[in-house]
């Protein structure tokens, strides 16, 4: 459809059906059996139903096609809806969660990943995804960082825009495309300790040096929607923050698309203290170009006094819609209401050999080796071993944000897999305890998981004590814990971030009876893990790995394939050190007074246990010095920083080359590093590799004293290295 013809279409709508257009009403209301993924507030009429722009939450093509063929057939200009779901990490083959997936610092694999769940979404009818979630995330109390790609601005938004590139593809008619929608607009991650839906209320600067690039890469990248946040930026609710939704969206980064809010969050800008009015809270809404309000009734109810009142205009009002009918347009919906909803190809699409090997590919390359011994990869032959701890014969593997009503096959339990691995093994096998003891009973009454905690003080005394006979005899011990699945992602938010008590029983048991411990972590946040790493000799953390965990964990173990991925959010060494991240701002004690009088604590060191960019692999390499082509530049040129890495170890693989970049003095103070660049790259045994990495003016910009976005002359330190603890660094000036 033409421009013209979208503008002419939008002077043909009633009120109603303008109303109706930017109206989201949840999928719940249409059919029984929809997941809802928020709370069920409001009564909807049928002539609202009839009307309705959009709806999410349903994911089957033959629902989503049956209720499109209605609509257009009741509705009075024959317009399709849309349909939106949290497609998160996977649609039926389900992938490590975001978290991990940025721990995998490989763009090209996010874009792969993005479009195998495109390829599988699209046949399913659905048109958007809530997806990809870049809050940048400092503080692993909050559930949701499981969700975020971590805790650096850069990677963040290279992976965002990578995400956004995968989704969509070339354009958004094309089959096996669905339109992005980058969530939450905006610092949703900022929120103070880590409190979900608490409040945030962080500097300009903050928010747009750290906060807002990887919400601009995915605008840049030309992400269909963009999702407002539930939290206030400063007091200033992002739902109806013109600040945000329309002078930095639309009149500074110059995006186009449409926004909607989080569900309910127009109308829950009453609970920030701003109104207890409808009318007044989508007035600000509408104010602020917020296209589609989710699940909640402030437009349908308040949209009309307002016009009447002259509170918004009918060309306010018209822009919205505009927004909602361009995104349908940009979809095809006007050509094609059911693009590609197809129970055939859905079922081919689902079922490709190719997308379980890149996700278990996937599992590898996001999972990250803490620490190493030598215990890992364990030696199958000769060597007795036993596999202990929850996770065992626990195919409940696939992380948060997995969305029910569609189709798709479980993850395997690590002990099917080594059984048809390893048809003849002699492993011997305890699961030791339940995810939960007691202790943790609130938490598992908030989670309502009851069956996944051990209440029989008698049978947790058996399956402890069985678990160390099982280890006494054995020459190593592999323990298989972690966080329960439903401890990550919205609504989970956390005090304390250890493991469950009864495993960390399990541990020290078993460690007793035998020290040659290999473990396993199943997590969705950093985790306190300290004990467990200092007493264990390798640790291997697989986060929430999805469909093709098991496998993959198994190849791993056992050096089939190895854990490539880095940290990209710091592991504190205990729950009081949150927020901590690597790249935070010096203070006037933490230079020059680092013994007596330095920023930190008396009972703990003043950096992460595990900082971000570490990460092992099974083999290792060295560092060549930094060279780099000048000495100087100005703010036109270019120099190269180069370095040669050599694989000084036993087999191939992957190394993630880091840069990090150190402004010396500026008119603001500036992080102690901030990662520039990234490079993974494959290097055989033996062998030597010359990276290099371009460096210009654009890429040392900052919010100077006065808000302007310049680069300001000077020296600067450029470190090339492992990780983010990367102390070599070369110096040039900016002039
Ligand atoms: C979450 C969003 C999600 C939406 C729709 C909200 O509660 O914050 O991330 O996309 O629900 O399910």
């Amino acid at each position: 459809m033409t421009e013209k013809k979208i503008l002419e279409l939008i002077g043909k709508l009633s009120i109603e059906e303008k109303i109706g257009e930017i109206t989201q009403i949840p999928g719940g209301e249409f059919i029984n059996d929809v997941e809802m993924t928020g709370e069920r507030n409001t009564e909807y009429t049928e002539t609202d139903l009839a009307l309705c722009g959009s709806t999410l939450g349903i994911c089957n093509p033959e629902t989503i096609k049956k209720i499109q063929k209605k609509h257009i057939e009741n509705h009075p200009h024959k317009i399709p809806m849309l349909f939106m779901a949290d497609i998160i990490h996977g649609y039926s083959t389900i992938f490590p969660i975001p978290l991990a997936q940025g721990c995998s610092f490989d763009e090209a694999l996010v874009e792969k990943l993005n479009q195998l769940t495109a390829e599988e979404t699209a046949p399913s009818g659905l048109h958007i995804t809530f997806s990809p979630m870049v809050d940048l995330v400092r503080d692993a109390r909050w559930g949701r960082v499981a969700e975020s790609y971590g805790e650096d601005t850069f990677l963040n938004s290279r992976l965002s825009a990578a995400a956004v590139r995968g989704y969509q593809g070339e354009k958004l008619t094309d089959e096996g495309t669905i339109g992005a929608c980058v969530k939450h607009f905006a610092a949703y991650g900022a929120v103070e300790g880590g409190r979900e839906y608490g409040v945030v209320d962080i500097s300009e600067r903050s928010l747009r040096q750290d906060y807002l690039p990887p919400y601009k890469a995915a605008c840049d990248a030309d992400s269909a929607m963009v999702m407002s946040a539930f939290n206030a930026v400063g007091g200033d609710p992002a739902s109806g923050s013109k600040f945000l939704l329309n002078d930095i969206l639309r009149d500074e980064w110059n995006w186009k698309g449409a926004v909607i809010s989080d569900w309910s969050s127009v109308h829950l800008m009453k609970s920030h203290g701003i109104s207890t009015d409808e009318a007044v809270l989508s007035e600000k809404a509408v104010k602020a170009r917020l296209a589609i309000e989710m699940c909640s009734t402030c437009y349908k109810n308040g949209i009309k006094p307002l016009l009447d009142e002259g509170k918004i205009t009918m060309e306010e009002l018209d822009l919205l819609v505009y927004d909602v009918l361009n995104l349908k347009n940009k979809l095809g919906l006007f050509e094609n209401p059911y693009r590609f909803a197809d129970k055939d190809s859905l079922e081919k699409a689902v079922n490709r050999e190719e997308t379980r090997r890149i996700a278990k590919e996937s599992v590898c390359q996001s999972s990250v080796l803490l620490k190493n011994d030598g215990a890992l990869p364990l030696k199958n032959k000769g060597e007795k071993i036993a596999f202990i701890g929850p996770y065992l014969e626990n195919d409940n593997i696939l992380g948060t944000w997995v969305i029910g009503g569609i189709d798709r096959p479980n993850a395997r339990t690590v002990k099917s897999v080594l059984d048809s691995e390893f048809p003849q093994n002699e492993f011997i096998y305890a699961n030791g305890c339940k995810i939960y003891g007691k202790e943790q009973s609130r938490e598992v009454e908030f989670f309502s998981e009851a069956e996944d905690m051990e209440t029989n003080d008698k049978l947790r005394e058996k399956l402890i004590n069985e678990a160390v006979e099982a280890a006494k005899d054995c020459d190593t011990v592999v323990m298989l814990l972690g966080e329960h699945v439903r401890a990550g992602g919205e609504l989970a938010a956390k005090a304390h971030i250890t493991l469950p008590d009864i495993q960390l029983e399990l541990f020290r048991r078993v460690r007793r009876a035998n020290k040659n411990i290999v473990t396993v972590i199943l997590n969705q946040r950093p985790l306190d893990i300290c004990e467990i790493a200092e007493n264990s000799k390798a640790l291997l953390d697989i986060w929430f790995p999805g469909t093709m965990g098991a496998e993959a964990l198994v190849d791993m173990l056992f050096g089939k394939d190895a854990p490539t991925g880095r940290l990209s959010m710091s592991f504190p060494y205990t729950v009081g050190q949150c927020p901590i991240y690597y790249n935070t701002l010096p203070t006037d004690h933490s230079l020059e007074y680092q013994t007596h009088f330095a920023t930190g604590y008396v009972d703990c060191p003043n950096v992460p246990f595990y900082a971000f960019g570490e990460g092992l692999t099974y083999t290792d390499f060295s560092y060549g010095e930094i060279e780099l082509s000048k000495s100087e530049i100005n703010m036109n040129e270019n120099l190269t920083a180069k370095v040669k890495i050599t694989n000084i170890g036993e087999r191939d693989g992957f190394e993630t080359v880091q840069l990090y970049i150190r402004d010396m003095a500026a008119s603001v103070s500036r992080p102690l590093k901030e990662l520039k660049g990234f490079k993974k790259i494959f290097v055989e045994k033996g062998e030597t590799a010359e990276i290099s990495f371009e460096i210009n003016s654009e890429m040392l910009k900052i919010y100077d004293i006065n808000m302007n976005y310049v680069a300001e002359k000077g020296d600067f330190r450029v470190f090339i290295g492992h990780d983010s603890r990367v102390e070599k660094y070369k110096t040039f000036e900016l002039k």
